[in-house]
């Protein structure tokens, strides 16, 4: 499925970023070498992809302050 038509991104792609650490949507993004365009999939990305996984990964010391 993709997550971001404006950059061709798949889900998997932004699993990727998250699981090497990437704390937000922009980060994940620009670990991927890309950038917000139209900002339409930031919402659904955070919700579905970015929260639950971050959540999960208790090793993401960039994501605990
Ligand atoms: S759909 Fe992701 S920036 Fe447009």
């Amino acid at each position: 499925m993709y997550a971001c038509i404006c950059n061709g991104l798949k889900d998997t792609d932004v699993c990727e970023a998250i699981a090497e650490g990437a704390c937000s949507v922009e980060q994940a993004y620009a670990m991927l070498d890309c950038r917000l365009m139209c900002g339409k999939c930031a919402c659904d990305v955070e919700a579905r992809l970015l929260t639950p996984l971050v959540a999960s990964h208790i090793r993401q010391p960039a994501c605990q302050a």
